[in-house]
């Protein structure tokens, strides 16, 4: 993808999106709500997926028409939100590996520190969708994205359901070869690091945990 940021303003999703920012939906209406904003961004998200051309013959005549060109792709969760976004992305793509990344942020440094990381052999030759609901400050996105670089990756996008512009500045800054896709951009961060207006704490949500 050409595009750092793309904000995919369909009404379908900002409509989608207004249902899940409001605090009234229960757990399982942001469930199902996160997976269906999902299957809309991925499309957007896999739209430039390399394509060839197979020999086919329809009932009326041979043609060559156009197929994936078969690119594996790896599908990389950032524990535990990104889990709410996954299953969207497999509709669409069942083929895909899947990997996670487990991060925590070290109270003394406020760095994150990594606690899990598996994710499939290859890494080198896939495309790399990583998803995580909430681009916040970007610290644990950034870590999360070095990590796949060490792990052979070179060309990976990135798949959020929300942006803040620290989040989305601090990537650029880190991984300027990331694309972002994301159905907004909010005004920016409180203090406490969470996106206003947002939608809360999208791990709680989506699991009615608090
Ligand atoms: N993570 C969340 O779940 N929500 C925010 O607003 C920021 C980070």
């Amino acid at each position: 993808m050409s595009k750092h940021l793309t904000v995919v303003d369909h009404p379908l999703v900002q409509h989608k999106l207004t249902l899940m920012r409001d605090k009234g939906a229960s757990s399982a209406e942001f469930r199902r709500l996160l997976h269906e904003i999902t299957l809309l961004l991925a499309y957007e998200i896999t739209r430039e997926m390399p394509m060839t051309t197979r020999a086919i013959e329809t009932p009326m005549e041979e043609m060559d028409a156009p197929i994936l060109a078969g690119k594996k792709m790896a599908l990389v969760s950032i524990l535990r939100a990104g889990n709410g976004m996954l299953d969207g992305v497999l509709e669409l793509v069942p083929s895909a590996r899947v990997g996670f990344v487990g991060l925590y942020r070290d109270e003394a440094t406020l760095k994150p520190v990594q606690y899990y990381f598996k994710v499939p052999e290859g890494m080198n030759n896939r495309l790399v969708i990583v998803v995580d609901p909430m681009l916040a400050t970007g610290n644990s996105s950034a870590a999360a994205i070095d990590l796949l670089k060490q792990a052979g990756a070179t060309d990976i996008r990135f798949l959020c359901l929300l942006a803040a512009p620290e989040g989305v500045a601090r990537m650029k800054e880190a991984h300027p070869d990331v694309p972002i896709v994301t159905a907004s951009v909010d005004r920016g961060l409180n203090s406490k690091g969470y996106i206003m207006p947002g939608l809360g704490d999208a791990g709680d949500r989506l699991f009615g945990t608090k």
